[in-house]
């Protein structure tokens, strides 16, 4: 993969302003009411299909996660440049980080895998809830009682040598809607 891809701390003026607004989008359009945190991607080449590989993302650390295992939103937020230019950073999607009783971290792309909407989350016994066709899953992704979606929520990987330095590093991915098959796109 050509993706150079690195974190960048949200560190000055301008770059928090863009994200707690981009936060502030998102949490208004979903039914999520849990704290929501951002990676910031740089990439320098233009913005590429998750397909290829997806993009590798430092979301948080271990610590910022909820001891009791409910799941934290966060957002995956990507500015590129090349040669000339600096591209305005632009939202790719989000993400729920939760931390288990081990000390794994579990990572699920909150996009449903029904037909795209943004699933929410609603409590540790209800688990999560897409309110477009009214599908719930489980708070380890399943598929749950009432639920359209052929799949559970779809799970990314989190970089197990990261963790263990205390950092959550998460491919982030999205997949085909509409099939049983987890297929990233
Ligand atoms: S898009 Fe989520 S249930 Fe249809």
């Amino acid at each position: 993969m050509t993706q150079d891809m690195n974190e960048q701390q949200p560190d000055d003026p301008e770059r928090r302003e863009f994200l707690a607004k981009a936060i502030s989008v998102v949490a208004g359009g979903t039914i999520v009411s849990i704290p929501v945190g951002a990676g910031l991607a740089t990439l320098v080449s233009p913005l590429r299909g998750e397909g290829q590989g997806g993009i590798k993302i430092r979301l948080t650390s271990v610590d910022d996660l909820p001891e009791d295992g409910s799941p934290k939103l966060y957002q995956v937020v990507a500015e590129r440049s090349d040669a000339w230019t600096k591209y305005p950073a632009k939202p790719l999607g989000s993400v729920f980080l939760r931390k288990l009783e081990d000390g794994e971290v579990v990572a699920f792309n909150t996009s449903c895998p029904h037909a795209g909407c943004s699933v929410g989350f609603r409590s540790k016994e209800e688990g999560y809830y897409c309110p477009c066709h009214e599908s719930k899953f489980l708070l380890d992704g399943s598929r749950g009682d009432v639920c359209v979606s052929p799949r559970g929520l779809d799970s990314l990987e989190v970089d197990k040598d990261r963790l263990k330095e205390g950092d959550v590093w998460v491919t982030f991915q999205n997949f085909a809607a509409g099939i049983e098959e987890k297929k990233a796109i």
